[in-house]
């Protein structure tokens, strides 16, 4: 069968890498892909994801049986439901699911309705009501705008100034809905979970992401620095909570509220004192998770798709490596940074999946904040990690930077 990944990151090239592999899949197509996916799709950079007319008119004219939506913003603008009018087949939740990710109070209003623990909240509506709450609220507090924000929008105070700095970043304007909520503290995870209405797999194998910029979790927050998996400090104990509490009941409690989401629901939690609660929820793969999981990942990506579609068991295989992911993004990232720098020194063949880079004349410059991921497989975590950071060591450039400490929670 043919099959197109919508989407031009990292995540969109390992999953067109690991969808090659499957023996179901004769050919992939990748709407606007990157340059450095051509050694795995049929790419097509001229096609806007925003532009879902010309998307649906391409998957027709090509006879394409499945659309796999990567990233978040088609998702929440309902491509998935758009295609399926069409009689396409999409793994990737329609516009209405993809609430949980698109809207921070729709998330936590059904984790409330639903007893899903994750942290307590308020919603506020307005700027002065917010400067009011700042004045009484416990400390830290965590600032989460309402709306896709590439992980960013997302503020934890500390103290009263940095709430009202805070406050005035979120609220551009008099009214704006911001979601204040109770800070967690424990270590995170993500763990991804295949869900087709109240059908709900979990991924058998979680990762840990790095959120921050810099070493030893500093610096502002953003997309994603690095990740691992598996997390062989986090116990078997703890997933079967997160799935018994967490992962069950939110897909039965989307259903019973009239959402039917069909693709990947990524459970970000954390481990608190009593127990795992939900920090947030993505209605896709995590970028950079999908990297390292995929790679780690044996079995057939298109065979479980086929399988949830059908609500049949999903027999996931992974390998017995550990695989490490560390990502190379341009300097000033996830602030200002310039463009158009070049990057050389890596290989396509599974080693490096591409973020921001794209191909002027021969050589590869840079195009976005994150640019390129390098992996490292091993017998473990440690040594998973020293391969990594051979892999980034390869790759030719100035204009990037990278975490030196990415897995180090597992080795210490
Ligand atoms: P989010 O975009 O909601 O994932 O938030 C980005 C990051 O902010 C998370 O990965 C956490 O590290 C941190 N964060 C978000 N909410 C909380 C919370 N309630 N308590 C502690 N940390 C949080
Ligand atoms: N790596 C975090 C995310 O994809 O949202």
């Amino acid at each position: 069968m043919k099959v197109l990944v919508i989407g031009a990151g990292g995540r969109e090239h390992v999953l067109a890498h690991k969808l090659k592999q499957s023996p179901l899949v004769t050919k992939i197509f990748a709407i606007p892909g990157n340059d450095a996916m051509t050694e795995v799709a049929q790419v097509h950079t001229h096609i806007a994801e925003t532009d879902h007319e010309q998307i649906v008119t391409f998957a027709k004219q090509n006879d394409i049986e499945w659309v796999v939506i990567g990233p978040e913003q088609p998702l929440t603008e309902g491509l998935a439901d758009k295609l399926q009018e069409e009689d396409i087949k999409v793994f990737g939740p329609n516009k209405a699911a993809a609430q949980i990710e698109g809207s921070k109070l729709f998330a936590k209003q059904l984790m409330e309705k639903y007893e899903i623990p994750t942290a307590e909240y308020k919603e506020i509506t307005n700027k002065q009501h917010a400067l009011a709450y700042i004045e009484s609220c416990e400390y830290p507090v965590v600032l989460k705008k309402d709306g896709l924000a590439a992980g960013k929008g997302v503020i934890i105070a500390t103290t009263y100034d940095e709430a009202v700095a805070g406050v005035e970043e979120l609220y551009p304007e008099e009214q704006g809905v911001v979601v204040f909520e109770q800070f967690l503290e424990g270590e995170e995870f993500s763990l991804m979970t295949f869900v087709n209405g109240d059908y709900a797999v979990p991924f058998d194998c979680i990762a840990q992401d790095h959120k921050r910029a810099f070493d030893n979790d500093l610096g502002p927050n953003t997309g994603g620095m690095g990740a691992y998996c598996p997390v062989p400090h986090i116990d078997q104990t703890i997933l079967q909570r997160t799935n018994d509490e967490i992962a069950q009941p939110i897909a039965k409690a989307m259903l019973a509220e009239g959402y039917s989401f069909f693709g990947v629901l990524y459970i970000g939690a954390i481990i608190t004192a009593e127990g795992p609660k939900v920090i947030e929820f993505n209605a896709r793969f995590g970028d950079p998770e999908a990297q390292v999981l995929l790679t780690r990942m044996e079995s057939d990506l298109m065979q479980h798709i086929l399988d949830l579609e059908a609500k049949q068991p999903i027999a996931f295989q992974w390998k017995a490596q550990s695989v490490v992911g560390v990502m190379l993004a341009s300097k000033g990232y996830p602030a200002n940074y310039e463009k158009g720098k070049a990057v050389s020194g890596f290989n396509l063949d599974g080693n490096y999946f591409v973020s921001g880079l794209k191909k002027e004349e021969d050589t590869y410059v840079t195009s976005g904040g994150r640019v390129i991921l390098a992996l490292g497989e091993g017998s473990d975590i440690a040594s998973a990690k020293a391969k990594v950071y051979e892999a980034v060591e390869q790759i030719k450039s100035d204009a990037l930077f990278y975490r030196k400490d990415i897995s180090d929670k597992a080795i210490r």
